[in-house]
């Protein structure tokens, strides 16, 4: 089976072998946190941050929520730009942390303008927390996540971004873009198993933790006790993930021996071959423009004649692939394929395509027809 969905993605021979190595206990090897060090060294060049930076046990959503219940007080406004479902989540977040959102809400099949987000801030200015996505997943938009941080530095507001799904396949410039706290996952670009949360935090992100400290209303989700923990006694709030960080340290090898550059110019060249056969199949691209995608994750609409559940058994038990629908409120709408990471690469992509073209072909879907 080709796991072409995007995120979890395959996972490299090499990534695997090490996580089939043997494990210590971490909380009392000394070698373990020096190991961990390292690897949050890899983490910063990929994250291109100076930052401090924590590998959390968790999926990405962890990272979303520890984000908002560290930093969001009661009562606070928080801008929360959104033109998705992850975007509508931290809306979520916000509030059930107590937070009051003031929604930036754009269409989903289009990227936000960062004008109306300045805007936003200027027409508020008590806000001084702001969350965004930087690629919607479930829509396959690539919002601009620089123009908005500019925007955010300007006014002096924090940045809160998620990166889950386009860290390590195209840039994410956390420092001099000045994102506050960074967020990204194991098993997206970096394809890694799922099951860790990767967490950049600023000076003034930490200054905003420490002022909390045990106000701060959650323990798996707090940054406060990694402050308390890791920070100040190099120990760790809870037992680490230790097959989990070994994976993470050998997939942050291979993007960084591949380089950066050379990574974002792969999903690039992919996700243009991707979206050009499945315009030749007849499909249609969610997004509404080519500049809309990101190159991390294809979005097509489901062709209205085609069920979703039976062309995504055609597709794994017949032809040995897998692709996702979406979520939310496209939900049936919307079939995704993930060229991430060790899946963005033209072999694997023309594979996920042909098992998809059969399958189209054989529910009896006619180019034409879309
Ligand atoms: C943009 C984005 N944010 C957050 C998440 C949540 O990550 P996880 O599924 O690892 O919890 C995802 C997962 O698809 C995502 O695509």
């Amino acid at each position: 089976m080709l796991i072409y969905t995007p995120g979890p993605t395959e996972v490299p021979p090499r990534v695997l072998r090490r996580m089939a190595r043997p494990i210590t206990n971490p909380d009392l090897d000394p070698a373990f946190a020096k190991s961990y060090e390292l690897t949050q060294g890899k983490l910063r060049r990929l994250m291109k941050t100076k930052n401090d930076v924590l590998i959390m046990s968790g999926e990405g959503l962890l990272g979303l929520e520890a984000a908002v219940a560290s930093l969001v007080a009661r009562g606070q406004k928080v801008l929360t730009v959104t033109n998705g479902v992850f975007g509508d989540g931290f809306v979520d977040f916000v509030k059930m942390y107590g937070g009051i959102p003031v929604a930036v809400r754009g269409p989903y099949d289009r990227p936000v303008d960062p004008e109306s987000v300045a805007a936003a801030l200027d027409a508020d200015r008590e806000i001084e927390v702001a969350t965004f996505v930087h690629c919607e997943t479930p829509s396959g938009v690539l919002n601009p996540l620089r123009e908005v941080a500019a925007a955010c530095r300007k006014r002096g507001v924090m940045l809160i971004a998620d990166a889950v799904s386009s860290l390590g396949g195209t840039p994410v410039e956390t420092d001099s873009w000045g994102v506050d706290v960074c967020l990204g996952g194991s098993q997206k670009c970096l394809s890694a198993p799922p099951g860790l949360a990767l967490v950049s935090v600023s000076e003034r992100a930490w200054g905003v933790v420490r002022r909390r400290g045990p106000r701060v209303p959650a323990y798996y989700a707090s940054l406060w006790q990694w402050e308390e923990w890791w920070n100040k006694k190099r120990l760790f709030p809870y037992t680490p993930s230790v097959s989990d960080i070994a994976a993470l340290d050998e997939a942050l090898d291979i993007a960084l021996e591949e380089g950066l550059p050379r990574a974002f110019e792969r999903h690039r060249r992919v996700s243009k071959l991707i979206l050009s056969g499945c315009r030749g199949m007849g499909l249609v691209p969610y997004p509404k423009r080519d500049d809309y995608h990101s190159p991390t994750v294809t979005a097509v609409r489901r062709p209205a004649q085609v069920p979703e559940a039976r062309l995504l058994r055609l597709m794994e038990e017949r032809h040995g692939v897998m692709i996702a629908g979406s979520w939310g409120k496209l939900s049936g709408k919307v079939l995704r394929l993930g060229n991430m990471g060790y899946n963005a690469r033209p072999r694997q992509a023309r594979r996920a395509m042909l098992a998809l073209e059969r399958a189209l072909s054989e529910l009896g879907f006619r180019e034409n027809e879309a």
